[in-house]
């Protein structure tokens, strides 16, 4: 690690000096400053992991340097040297922000427990900042790869719920993204530094849902020894994310309203609800109205989570994502395994536009994953990839339109075939030029344009 630095205050240069040796001696970087003003001047060149001052300076009130060092930088622990009986100003500069105080004349001891709290805890700071900034980064808007105009759309709807308290419910096929949706709304909306919980409904035993989802106190039933939070308490100022909320058991629909509607739970066990302030994101990949209609899934609770309903296209139907989708995946994966891969092949890529991708944008990051793994160049090739696979039947076009889609492509190669002279094409496709011509007009083909690329320079 490298050293840190302290930056030290006090007109008393013996006091200044002798704090200086016994600081370097303890290991640390040390700027000296004999005046307020001097001080000033060096914090807003430099950075550093503490400043001790003292609290009576010539030019300068201590007071007045503390607010100013920590104007320049906000979350600089400041200690203040008060001289003995000075403790009411001592309490103002605690109410001012300074990080804590020492009473002159002090020993070594005492400095180095302060400071060593003062570093600690700024270390820690930074740490839950880097943290922060890092999750912020992954699930920022500008970090959800979006090209298609479907998914434009959904930010912007993203962007506003974010903005508001209100419930959302992303509904989407399996793997498209419902999950990154709901940090995104998360970790952009004003609760975006609180806790963000997910928990998949699917995947907690019914015995246990309820104790998991709101608590239960000590004894509550047999082998609750201890008092034990719920989920709903965990994400208190943030957000819960109920994944799969059609698998959530009837009864406790019922006690999920409640929460929702009175901002309170109560705990299994507990005599009086606690109050809680959580944003619930419901997600579901299954059909809700049709749960409703079927007697599964309770009707107020329905329109309860309804309040913004969102919905993640799959992937088949926002074609456009798939090559930056592609390239993210290919970045992060082969940045992960220290392999030097540049890019597709434009077959490959091909090959990923026409899949169908029934497991969506999930199922493409494993497929990338999976030819990362093998490939041996520095392009991914087509045979590393999922061979294109059963057309679904919403990719069958109807006859009509296939022959006419095929019409046109035949009148183009033999509009090429023929360099565009409409006597030769017409003998060549075995029709009058007249029936030729009509045929043309109705593609909105000219004979001039294969003309133009046939005596067109070769590139
Ligand atoms: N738009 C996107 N940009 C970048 N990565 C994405 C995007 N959409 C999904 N992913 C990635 O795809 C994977 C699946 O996403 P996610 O888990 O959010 O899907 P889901 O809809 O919740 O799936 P399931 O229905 O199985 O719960 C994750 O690894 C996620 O990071
Ligand atoms: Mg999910």
């Amino acid at each position: 690690m490298a050293q840190e630095r302290i930056l030290t205050v006090d007109d008393d240069q013996g006091l200044l000096q002798l704090l200086k040796m016994r600081l370097t001696a303890m290991g640390f970087d040390v700027t000296a400053c004999a005046s307020g003003e001097a001080a000033i001047d060096v914090a807003k060149r430099e950075v550093f992991d503490l400043a001790i001052t003292d609290l009576r300076l010539p030019d300068r009130d201590g007071l007045a340097v503390l607010e100013e060092l920590l104007l320049i930088h906000p979350s600089l622990p400041v200690l203040l040297l008060t001289a003995h009986g000075s403790i009411p100003n001592a309490v103002e500069a605690m109410q001012k922000g300074a990080y804590g105080y020492l009473t002159k004349p002090f020993d070594d001891k005492e400095l180095k427990i302060v400071i060593e709290k003062a570093l600690a805890q700024q270390r820690m700071s930074r740490e839950i900042e880097r943290l922060r900034s890092l999750v912020k980064e992954l699930y920022g808007l500008e970090n959800v790869v979006a090209r298609s105009p479907a998914m434009q759309v959904l930010l912007q709807q993203v962007a506003h719920v974010a903005d508001t308290d209100a419930t959302a419910c992303i509904s989407g096929e399996t793997g498209t993204g419902k999950e990154v949706i709901a940090r995104v709304i998360h970790c952009n909306s004003r609760r975006g530094r609180g806790p963000f919980v997910a928990v998949n409904c699917g995947a907690i035993p019914e015995s246990l849902f309820e104790s998991e989802l709101f608590g239960h106190v000590k004894g509550a039933f047999t082998g609750a020894h201890y008092a034990k939070r719920g989920l709903l308490q965990s994400a208190d100022g943030g957000t819960l994310f109920l994944d799969e909320i059609g698998e959530m058991p009837l009864a406790l629909q019922v006690k999920l309203l409640r929460a929702l509607q009175e901002h309170e739970v109560v705990e299994v066990g507990a005599e009086r609800p606690t109050k809680i302030d959580v944003r619930i994101i419901t997600s579901t990949n299954r059909d809700l109205e049709q749960a409703v209609r079927a007697g599964t899934f309770r009707e107020d609770l329905y329109y309860r989570i309804q309040v913004v309903p969102l919905v993640v296209p799959p992937l088949r139907e926002r074609r456009d994502d798939i090559p930056p989708l592609a390239q993210h995946f290919l970045k992060q994966i082969a940045g992960r395994m220290h392999k030097n891969i540049r890019g597709f092949l434009p077959e490959a890529m091909q090959q990923l536009m026409l899949h169908h991708w029934p497991g969506n944008v999930r199922e493409l990051e494993n497929a990338i994953e999976k030819a990362v793994v093998l490939s041996t160049q520095d392009m991914i090739t087509a045979d590393l990839l999922p061979a294109g696979s059963q057309p679904a039947e919403d990719q069958v076009k109807p006859l009509t339109e296939a022959r006419e889609d095929f019409e046109r492509e035949y009148l183009k190669e033999v509009l090429q075939l023929a360099g565009g002279n409409i006597s030769r094409a017409a003998q060549i496709a075995g029709r009058y030029r007249a029936d030729l011509y009509k045929l043309l007009r109705k593609h909105g083909l000219h004979p001039g344009d294969a003309k133009e690329e046939k005596d067109a320079p070769p590139v």
